[in-house]
């Protein structure tokens, strides 16, 4: 059926070309034919003989040629009928291509006469070719970032057909980005670009896929597709993006090199290099901090480099940087916290600050005596800390704020107890574990004089034996005193006090370093048993103190002085004649030998004894009571005068004695009793010295207390007088005025009561002590004037 319609289009379009070819051939001398490309073979073109009206017999004999330019390919003439056909099918496309006018001239050659007639078979096209794309698909590249209304050209799909039969339309699947813009040009030909309609977006859609279908204007329509790959190209208009806007990330301060802090991640919506990221530090951050972090740079691992420190820096801010590698690079920036924890790595830290170099023993309890800083630098817990001292110490510790302690006395100190404390002051930190440090604070106490000097004892006993040499030392006496330096030093003296109205000091002196006690005189048991001293030892302390302690000095007995037989008194080595009667018996009691001895104990222990006799048979003597009784009867045949040497002798080692004659008469009429009166008279006439002595201190006692009365009854009466004289001159047993420690200045007028008269005091008399150098032989003191400076000298 189409076919047959092709036909008869054909055969129309034949009539047509051969009406006309007909006029032109007329006007022209020209024969023109049309003839539809693609008929079957042998199919009619035109009958040249009947248009050129020959006779159809001549044809052959006018040697009737065709010479066309083909060759005569496509068209053959039949001589019989001079019709014009188609000798192979003609393809107008492959002949003429696109021409827009396909014909093949031809000439017609006839002899007898020469005839030439030119003519031309035009081949008419006819919708055979249905539009074709060459390249399919078609691969187009477009960037994401080129502007809506830009035009890709597309390659115009092929038609060799021409005219209406060629492409005509094109026409593109539906899409909402592209369009297609065809435009006819002036040889007719379509045109078709692709138009951008929309933006796109490589991140939304990346290719597309259309069909570009061609359509020729032939009847009926013919039409080819093709396919257009569109890829979007990437263009970097993304910038990279952070996972969050600021990182936070947490981080011990001991974490070792290497630990990882945190992970950045960006993402680039882009792709390929324009959604490659690079990480790195923004380049504001210190260098302390780059050295301290690193960042990878293709993996955003944030990682320690160095060490942290909590207790200088506890955070770190720090801009990440995201580059794509697009051109130009987009780059973003993220915040990155990270925190540092706290880790008990610091101990507290003890600072002591001495306020005194020493503090004295007699600080009152509170007394500062060292300041102390503690300081923890880690912060929480582990910044806190406890302080602690020992109980046991008399110090304690006072907070004045959280960080600072002073250690105070908390009690009386006592150096000669504890001089030097090394007081352990600990701090320790509330951390897990905790951390402690300690320090040791040395605290020295400085010496007050708080301790007298101490004796040893209370009281000494310091026996002497009499009649010692003078000059030696007798004792030494020691007091310790605790304190120390010029505290402790101690010197001896004695207090000062009258022995015997003289003083310590011409009995004893005493080394004031050493407390060596040194006897100054020869002591005599006989005129002084003992005596009492204080010592005192004093400190050089600023106030001093001192103490004392009572030296008793006892004078120890030597049997130095012979028994002395007081009676029957001796004159010349013999006594008067003691007398008894005859008609005494045996036992009579003739007389009876007192002696003392000046010494004592057994040195005064005495025992008589009768060495020699006249008849040693008649009188015996009591060993202890020195009585001479008669030992018998008296004979008339006894001597009448009787002598008896009797040797008193005493206990000492060795012992002394003393001999004593006595004359015995024997009388025939005398009575006991004259005897006895005989004896004590005579007895009284005998005196000791001591009683000598005894009778003067007696008669100057009384004086002193007449003198005594008479002046107090003479100040009464004088009372408006000014006696400024507090010393009175007195005389003993008419001697001069003795008198001790008496001062040349208080030789003054004396102004005797009642008397009204000035009476000049004698000049004072300055007595010393003196031992004379008999003294040794007799152990006696004696007193002797010394009024005159020459006289001075021999003392
Ligand atoms: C001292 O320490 C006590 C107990 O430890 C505390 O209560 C007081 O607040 C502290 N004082 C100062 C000044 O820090
Ligand atoms: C005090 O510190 C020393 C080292 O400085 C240490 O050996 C001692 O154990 C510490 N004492 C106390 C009680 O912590
Ligand atoms: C005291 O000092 C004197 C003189 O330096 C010395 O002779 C004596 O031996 C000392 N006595 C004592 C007990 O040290």
């Amino acid at each position: 059926m189409a076919n047959s319609a092709v036909d008869n289009a054909i055969a129309f379009s034949r009539f047509a070309f051969i009406i006309l070819g007909y006029i032109r051939g007329l006007i022209y001398g020209h024969i023109r034919y049309s003839v539809s490309e693609e008929m079957d073979i042998g199919a009619f073109i035109g009958n040249i003989a009947e248009d050129l009206r020959l006779n159809l017999p001549q044809l052959s004999d006018r040697k009737f040629r065709l010479n066309s330019d083909d060759g005569g390919r496509y068209m053959k003439v039949n001589l019989d009928n001079g019709i014009l056909s188609v000798r192979e099918r003609i393809d107008r496309e492959l002949l003429c291509g696109q021409a827009a006018m396909c014909t093949i001239p031809f000439e017609i050659i006839l002899e007898n006469p020469l005839a030439v007639y030119r003519g031309e078979v035009e081949i008419l096209d006819v919708n055979d070719n249905s539009p074709t794309f060459r390249d399919s698909p078609i691969a187009l590249q477009m960037s994401e970032a080129i502007t809506p209304g830009v035009h890709f050209p597309l390659e115009s799909a092929e038609d060799p057909d021409i005219g209406l039969n060629t492409v005509a339309v094109y026409a593109i699947s539906s899409n909402e980005y592209f369009s297609i813009k065809a435009q006819k040009t002036e040889y007719g030909v379509v045109n078709a670009e692709l138009q951008l309609d929309k933006p796109l977006d490589r991140e939304m859609q990346s290719a597309f896929q259309l069909v570009l279908t061609a359509t020729d204007g032939g009847i009926p329509q013919k039409s080819g597709t093709a396919q257009i790959l569109i890829t979007v190209v990437d263009f970097n208009d993304n910038p990279p993006i952070f996972d969050h806007e600021i990182y936070k990330g947490n981080i011990r301060e001991d974490a070792p090199q290497g630990t990882l802090v945190l992970t950045v991640k960006a993402t680039d919506l882009d792709e390929g290099l324009n959604a490659e990221l690079t990480y790195t530090f923004s380049k504001l951050a210190s260098p302390t901090v780059l050295e301290l972090f690193s960042l990878d740079p293709q993996l955003g691992e944030i990682r320690l480099e160095g060490e942290l420190d909590y207790e200088e820096v506890n955070s770190y801010s720090l801009n990440v940087q995201a580059m794509d590698h697009g051109s130009p690079a987009i780059a973003t920036r993220s915040t990155v916290l990270i925190k540092v924890t706290d880790v008990n790595d610091n101990p507290p830290e003890i600072k002591v600050t001495s306020v005194t170099s020493k503090i004295p023993e007699n600080a009152p309890p509170g007394t500062l005596i060292t300041l102390i800083n503690v300081i923890d630098r880690d912060s929480g817990e582990n910044g806190q800390f406890h302080c602690d001292i020992p109980k046991n110490i008399p110090f304690r510790l006072r907070n004045s704020s959280k960080n600072h302690f002073e250690l105070i006395t908390s009690k009386m100190l006592d150096r000669e107890v504890v001089a030097e404390y090394k007081v352990p002051f600990l701090a320790r930190d509330l951390g897990s574990p905790s951390l402690s440090a300690n320090e040791t604070i040395q605290v020295v106490i400085s010496d007050v004089n708080d301790n007298a000097p101490r004796f040893g004892a209370s009281s000494y006993n310091i026996y002497v034996m009499e009649n010692n040499s003078p000059g030696s030392s007798i004792f030494a006496v020691t007091a310790k005193d605790r304190d120390m330096d010029q505290n402790s030093y101690v010197s001896y003296s004695f207090v000062e006090n009258l022995i015997q109205n003289f003083p310590v000091s011409s009995y004893l002196s005493i080394n004031s370093m050493n407390g060596t006690i040194y006897v100054l005189r020869s002591f005599d048991y006989e005129k002084l048993k003992n005596f009492q001293i204080r010592v005192q030892a004093r400190d050089a302390g600023v106030p001093p103190l001192s103490s004392s302690a009572t030296v008793n000095v006892i004078i120890l007995d030597q049997n130095d002085n012979a028994p002395v037989i007081v009676s029957p008194s001796e004159q010349s080595g013999s006594s008067e004649e003691e007398s008894v009667p005859q008609s005494a018996g045996q036992g009579y009691l003739v007389t009876k030998i007192i002696a003392t001895d000046a010494d004592s104990g057994q040195n005064a222990r005495l025992s008589y004894h009768m060495v020699k006799a006249t008849d040693p048979s008649l009188f015996k003597v009591g060993q202890n009571s020195g009585e001479i009784r008669t030992a018998r009867n008296i004979l008339a045949s006894d001597a009448t005068r009787q002598t008896l040497f009797i040797l008193v002798k005493d206990n000492g080692q060795p012992s002394l004695s003393s001999t004593v004659a006595i004359h015995i008469a024997v009388l025939e009429n005398i009575t006991e009793k004259v005897t006895e009166t005989g004896n004590v008279l005579r007895n009284s006439e005998h005196f000791t010295d001591l009683n000598l002595y005894l009778i003067i201190i007696f008669g100057c006692t009384s004086f002193l207390f007449l003198v005594i009365i008479l002046l107090l009854i003479g100040i009464k009466c004088r009372q408006n007088t000014n006696i400024s004289q507090d010393y009175i001159s007195s005389s003993c047993c008419g001697g001069p005025n003795y008198s001790f420690n008496r001062r040349p200045e208080m030789d003054e007028t004396l102004r005797y009561p009642g008397t009204g008269r000035m009476m000049r005091a004698p000049v004072a008399h300055h007595y010393s002590v003196c031992l004379s150098p008999e003294s040794a032989k007799s152990d006696f003191l004696f007193l002797k004037p010394c009024s005159a400076p020459a006289s001075q000298a021999n003392c």
